[in-house]
């Protein structure tokens, strides 16, 4: 198969192109590495230092790679730099979603874009929480993402397009970025490495749906192969994690016992998460396999190793 990844230098993109070139794909990836690592991406394959912004570029590349799928992972990944910044949020997770649309239908391509699971329902709403629920998310990525997915359905629909957009709950396993301001488990999981204490924003009882990145990366193989009609899939397990509950799991990988400070809640949080997977469970035939206290494991092993 041929395949371009967007966002593959970066922490779930650099785990889903280690699996695609197992398979022995023919690979090009798209990013400007303003938070991916170039030593992800082998030799093997073409790395596009290009942004996703840039019609131009990204029309000109899909043009000569001729895909048959492109993975889009690249965007504006941080609600609270959505919060500070929307517009620009909004150019790279909307715009730049138009922009790879735009270039993929004349060669035929599918998009499988990584949309939110976590930051598209909001709180009040049933838990878990399947895809028919009307988002009422609390932030301006929550947005951006919903309004992605709606081109890439309305794409299907107007021009026989087949996209897939993947509503991932809290991704988290190695190569997330520790010294990062996203993902919880990667923060904790460096400050107790190096026996700096965490920090808890709220009171800690808020909960998320945490899925490990092997789980999500067979999500997106099951996509890359998928003939229904779903455009719309939820990832997740099911579950509601609470922080403090995760900060028990890093000190049980660690054999550490430290204690959180408490500062304020965050503009644009939410207070419950939990993703209802049952219609990727049928239609993808995909579940989530491994355990948060698995996931944490192993993720602190290769963050020490
Ligand atoms: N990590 C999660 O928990 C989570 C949850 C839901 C959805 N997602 C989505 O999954 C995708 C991947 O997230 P991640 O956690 O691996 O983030 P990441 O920051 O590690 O990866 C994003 C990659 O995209 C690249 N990128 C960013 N802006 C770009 C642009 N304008 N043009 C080209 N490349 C650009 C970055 O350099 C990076 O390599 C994102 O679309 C994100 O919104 C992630």
């Amino acid at each position: 198969m041929r395949v371009i990844i967007t966002g593959g230098a970066g922490f779930i993109g650099s785990h889903l192109l280690d699996r695609l070139v197992e398979g022995g794909h023919r690979i090009s990836v798209i990013d400007n590495l303003s938070s991916g690592d170039k030593s992800r991406v082998p030799d093997t394959v073409t790395l596009h230092q290009v942004d996703i912004r840039d019609a131009g570029a990204v029309a000109d590349i899909v043009a000569s790679e001729r895909p048959e799928v492109i993975f889009h992972l690249a965007a504006q990944i941080s609600v609270r730099h959505s919060v500070s910044e929307p517009l620009m949020d909004a150019h790279t997770n909307v715009l730049g979603t138009m922009n790879l649309i735009e270039a993929a239908r004349p060669v035929g391509a599918r998009i499988i874009m990584a949309s939110t699971g976590g930051a598209m329902y909001g709180d009040g709403v049933p838990m878990p929480t399947p895809e028919t629920q009307i988002p009422k998310t609390q932030a301006p990525y929550g947005i951006s993402k919903y309004c992605a997915e709606q081109y890439l359905s309305l794409d299907n629909r107007l021009h026989g397009g087949a996209h897939v957009s993947l509503r991932l709950g809290n991704a988290f396993g190695p190569r997330q970025d520790p010294h990062g301001e996203a993902g919880v488990v990667a923060i904790f999981c460096g400050l107790i490495a190096r026996g700096q204490t965490p920090t808890i924003f709220g009171d800690g009882t808020q909960t998320r749906d945490y899925v490990y990145v092997a789980d999500v990366v067979r999500a997106f193989l099951a996509a890359a192969q998928y003939t229904g009609n779903e455009s719309v899939l939820n990832i997740g397990t099911g579950r509601g994690t609470s922080v403090r509950e995760l900060l028990e799991a890093v000190n049980a990988a660690a054999g550490t016992a430290i204690t959180a400070e408490h500062a304020p809640a965050r503009a644009g949080e939410w207070k419950h998460g939990a993703l209802d997977s049952g219609l990727a469970a049928r239609e993808l035939g995909w579940h989530s396999s491994t355990s948060i206290a698995e996931g944490i494991a192993l993720t602190y092993q290769q963050l020490t190793a």
